[in-house]
């Protein structure tokens, strides 16, 4: 099977029928599995990031934490990364592995689907392969605006929804209809990566008015 189709794909396919039934603990560990760091760089993600210590974050679709736990260490001691998400197995997951690595810069949040919830305003906000699961795009990321700080920035990964699987199954979100959504939501491009084969890497500002 592995020939015809890759592993990977298998494996995305089968945490989104899972997550479809209701994401568990078990979807959160496939997600957070260590093989994912070969195709998913977070190294390098977070490289481009450029975060400075003290930031505070937000890891918008945190999931079982797999970014989180990078967040929090370039964040620092004295930065905060809030774990936003909608599912209450995922802020769970996320608690037991806060606990578990004693990590106190780390706030799980229990968000609503049209509403964050980031409880103060951040300098970033990171959103991994999410950004295609939220409803009312340029409504959601207009309203989050408020949650930014000065010169805050939305960083967006998400899938190229590339295969007959993957755009039936409407896993991911083509990189120019992000950005046409972004702008129309009042924000602008800052940087653009392609460091990651299987998704696109855009980084967004507030336009000021
Ligand atoms: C595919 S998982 C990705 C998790 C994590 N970012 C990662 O890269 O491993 C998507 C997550 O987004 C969450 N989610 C979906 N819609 C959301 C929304 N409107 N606000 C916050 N989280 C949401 C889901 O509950 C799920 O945990």
């Amino acid at each position: 099977m592995s020939r015809i189709v890759p592993h990977w794909l298998l494996d995305a396919t089968l945490i989104l029928v899972l997550c479809l039934a209701g994401c568990t603990e078990l979807t959160y560990q496939q997600m957070n599995d260590p093989s994912r760091d070969l195709w998913q760089k977070p190294q390098g993600v977070i490289e481009k990031l450029s975060i400075t210590p003290r930031s505070r974050v937000a890891d918008l679709g945190a999931g079982g934490g797999y970014f989180t736990w990078h967040l929090a260490k370039a964040v620092g001691a004295r930065g905060t990364v809030y774990a936003v998400d909608v599912d209450e197995n995922a802020i769970n997951a996320i608690f037991k592995e806060m606990v578990a690595r004693g990590t106190p810069n780390v706030r799980p949040v229990r968000a609503e689907p049209h509403d964050p919830k980031i409880p103060e305003p951040v300098d970033l906000v990171f959103s991994c392969e999410t950004y295609h699961l939220i409803n009312d795009r340029v409504a959601y990321f207009h309203s989050l605006a408020s949650a930014l700080r000065p010169g805050g920035r939305v960083a967006i990964l998400d899938f190229h929804p590339r295969g007959f699987l993957s755009g039936l199954l409407g896993h991911g979100t083509t990189k120019e209809k992000v950005r046409r959504e972004m702008e129309d939501a009042g924000y602008r491009l800052v940087n653009d990566y392609d460091i990651i084969d299987r998704q696109h890497f855009q980084i967004f500002t507030k336009v000021e008015r």
